[in-house]
């Protein structure tokens, strides 16, 4: 198992302790298993089994289109008998393994890619949701997590920073982000209603800008950007003016949130799952993948061919996470500096991955 997922999954476990018992003997059903929260999660159940961490082994079984490839792990893993690989749309796939835990992580995540496949993005967080949601109440799964999204609360005012889980958002629905903002709205009202009218044990996640190792350096988001700049020695590309700013949660933190929320029996509401602080502004976290990757190069402003990469972008994002510390226990521990270097640690052996 590559070591930097390892060292992630091993934080996981420290952090869950006695929870981690949960999945002994359990299988997990994982959409969107080759996309960055997938990969980390199914290390983490692998990684459970390794260290001979449950009373009887867990099973995961991932599913995903691998629209943008399959990732180099997942050819090293697949004879694993643990693992089970599924090929398939998650919007029309005829019949989902049965599990015990859901955890529906397909989707498309990256601002870039959404606005190209604004028609798929929204078929995976409303039917592929949908379907989902008909599957566990045949099949009474003991819990699935939706991953909703910050973005639902669009661009919040001034009065409502840090952002808590009563705003009720700021967003357009016909903007050229309305097919993520908006089919992740729609997926929680889904949710909710599955739970309210049939009792489906439904969690509900809204994560906050999460980073870390598996996020690939091709995938457009502001952090890989910053990392395949600096470790090509070039000077980092600013699309903005730099000073939107937002709050970074390492994975392994945030993947203890999750987990947390999907023990838990936090049914049919939403969750904050990020860091509320250092908040950092585009420029100064430039600065900072710089001094990490120890290189010479500096920082300049260009417009993004994207013409809409700067419309209804939020210019500050900043959760409160005060309900899930409250009520799952949820307390970050990677700081920023620490999970930049683990990142670049990452990139550096995964370069020429893509
Ligand atoms: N990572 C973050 O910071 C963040 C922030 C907010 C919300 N989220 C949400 O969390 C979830 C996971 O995010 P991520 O960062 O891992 O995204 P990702 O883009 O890295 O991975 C998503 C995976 O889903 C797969 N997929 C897309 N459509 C599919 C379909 N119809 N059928 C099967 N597979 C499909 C993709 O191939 C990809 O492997 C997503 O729902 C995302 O919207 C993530």
């Amino acid at each position: 198992m590559d070591k930097h997922y390892l060292k992630d999954a091993n934080s996981i476990m420290g952090g869950l302790g006695e929870l981690n018992e949960r999945f002994a003997g359990k299988t997990v059903l994982i959409t969107g298993v080759a996309g960055f929260l997938g990969t980390q999660f199914a290390h983490y159940f692998l990684a459970l089994n390794d260290a001979r961490a449950l009373s009887r082994p867990c099973r995961v079984i991932g599913l995903d289109s691998f629209l943008r490839g399959v990732p180099g792990w997942l050819d090293e893993l697949k004879t694993r008998k643990e693992l089970e690989i599924q090929s398939v749309d998650v919007v029309r796939c005829e019949a989902y393994a049965r599990a015990d835990f859901i955890i529906h992580g397909a989707s498309v995540a990256s601002p870039i890619f959404y606005r190209r496949y604004p028609i798929e993005t929204m078929d995976a967080n409303v039917w592929g949701l949908r379907r989902l949601l008909e599957h566990a109440r045949e099949t009474a799964p003991q819990s699935l997590l939706f991953f909703s999204s910050s973005e639902i609360y669009g661009d919040p005012d001034i009065d409502h920073i840090p952002t808590d889980e009563d705003y009720r958002g700021y967003v357009s629905c016909t903007g050229p982000r309305a097919c993520y903002d908006e089919s992740k709205r729609f997926g929680e009202t889904l949710c909710l209603a599955f739970w309210n009218v049939h009792r489906v044990p439904v969690k509900i996640a809204r994560p906050f800008n999460n980073y870390g190792p598996g996020l690939r350096i091709s995938d457009r988001r502001v952090l890989p950007d910053f990392f395949r700049d600096a470790l090509n020695n070039r000077d980092i590309v600013l699309l903005s003016d730099g000073r939107a700013t937002r709050t970074f949660c390492y994975v392994s933190d945030a993947l203890e949130g999750y987990l947390r929320l999907l023990l838990s029996n936090e049914n049919g509401e939403p969750f904050n799952i990020g860091t509320a602080s250092p908040e950092i502004s585009m420029g100064d976290l430039a600065r900072e993948v710089i001094r990490v990757c120890g290189k010479e190069v500096g920082v300049v402003e260009k417009p993004s061919e994207d013409k809409h990469y700067l419309s209804d972008n939020p210019q500050r994002r900043c959760p409160s996470i005060a309900k899930a510390q409250r009520r799952l226990g949820y307390e970050p521990r990677v700081s920023l500096k620490e999970g930049l270097g683990r990142m670049r640690d990452y990139y550096l052996d995964h370069l020429h991955d893509e």
